[in-house]
């Protein structure tokens, strides 16, 4: 018999239903709940999830058991619902002697029947210029920074609409450090922890240039392109240097409907990104949109300014270049572009594995323009959006 522990996570799972009916069948235990939804759990996910403490570490609650250490031919002997420190349990009795405990709200949680899988899905919203003129989330720097709901809002909208808004920001220099790390660690790369937006005479990047930089993601020249991208405006008085975002994610699915076959072109054929500088050359090669295994848009990885030769068959030459050119005709279309002038104190945060942005060209002779930019990772925000989430619900 097998100690207990509480639960292979950190997390809280409120038990919100019951299961009231569990019948034994060849492949695991069909649950019937109190609300009629029904869960078939097989035998081995049952055995593999085991919460006590020989098969996860209370400490970190990471799992010590290995399902391949089950027999081949394990069953279930009986299943029933009993009552652990005046909790519900379901209680899975194994017929090699182990008892497994599991808690209602844990299953329920990770339910993998289709409709539980499909409630799962996190809402993301595609937008135009249209719907983001209208949505465009935005708060408040000090809100932010000192008030976890509104943290958690703004974290939440961010991953929704891939990008926001903060307003009111400080305009020092490094405050960005402060609002980044209330997400998470900052990526730094050869460009900075901070990297400054300022025209320079000793330039490595078009973007410490004044010209115009035509809508791109940063770094398509690494393996994994930054998540979010903070761009900060200290000072933007001098005549242009507007700002214009578009979502990557919206032409793509247009352009799905539009030709499915240039849509697939873009996710197959690899295109290469180089960052040339003196004492770097970072090169990577990737499709234009990247899917993942369920045929999902994650990725839009763009910058005709980073990109290399083309090295593909010579069969896919012509259908790549029709995809791309179309793609990116398409982000042209201002009716899909955001258009604004970024003013000092404006924090503008995106996702930039998603948005494309870009700036228009500006002239120095009648004014300034210093932006300062850092990247923090998709994980970093996704984790911080979690705990914020575990916080709220604990008991
Ligand atoms: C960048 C960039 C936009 C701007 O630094 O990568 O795109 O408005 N800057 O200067
Ligand atoms: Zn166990
Ligand atoms: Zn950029």
């Amino acid at each position: 018999m097998n100690s207990y522990s509480e639960l292979a996570s950190f997390a809280s799972y409120p038990i919100t239903s019951l299961p009231v009916e569990w019948h034994i069948e060849a492949e695991g235990v069909r649950l019937i709940w109190d609300d009629q939804h029904v869960s078939l759990l097989h035998t081995f996910w049952l055995r593999d999830n085991c919460p006590c403490s020989e098969c996860v570490s209370p400490v970190t609650r990471e799992q010590l058991f290995e399902i391949c250490d089950a027999p081949a031919d394990l069953h279930i002997r009986d299943v029933s619902l009993t009552a652990v420190a005046e909790q519900q349990r379901l209680t899975i009795c194994w017929s090699d002697g182990h008892v497994s405990r599991m808690h209602p709200g844990w299953l329920r949680a990770h339910c993998y029947a289709d409709a539980a899988r499909q409630q799962r899905v996190s809402v993301q919203h595609t937008w135009d210029r249209q719907v983001i003129n209208r949505h465009l989330p935005q708060h408040d720097y000090q809100q932010v920074m000192t008030n976890n709901n509104a943290l958690l809002t703004w974290l939440q909208t961010q991953h929704q609409w891939g990008i926001a808004m903060i307003r009111n920001s400080p305009t020092e220099v490094g405050s960005l450090n402060h609002l980044a790390q209330r997400i998470g660690m900052i990526r730094e790369t050869n460009f900075g922890r901070l990297f400054d937006v300022i025209s320079r005479s000793d330039a490595n990047s078009a973007a410490y240039t004044t010209v115009r930089l035509p809508l791109h993601t940063d770094l398509p020249t690494r393996e994994l392109q930054p998540g979010l991208q903070f761009l900060h405006c200290l000072r933007n008085d001098a005549e242009g240097g507007e700002s214009i975002l578009v979502d990557g994610f919206r032409v793509a699915a247009d352009l799905r409907q539009e030709s499915p076959e240039l849509y697939q072109a873009l996710t197959r054929i690899p295109a290469d990104f180089y960052n040339k500088d003196r004492h770097s050359d970072y090169r990577f090669r990737a499709p234009i949109l990247q899917t993942d295994a369920d045929g999902e848009l994650t990725e839009v990885r763009v910058a005709n300014f980073l990109r290399g030769p083309l090295d593909v068959s010579a069969n896919d030459v012509e259908l790549f270049y029709r995809a791309y050119r179309r793609f990116i005709e398409k982000t042209r279309d201002s009716r899909y572009q955001l258009y604004f002038r970024l003013d000092a104190g404006d924090t503008l945060v995106f996702d930039n594995r998603r948005v494309l942005h870009a700036r228009n060209a500006f002239d120095l002779k009648s004014g300034g323009r210093h932006l300062q930019g850092c990247y923090v990772d998709r994980d970093e925000l996704l984790s911080r959006i979690r705990i914020l989430q575990r916080q709220q619900t604990v008991e």
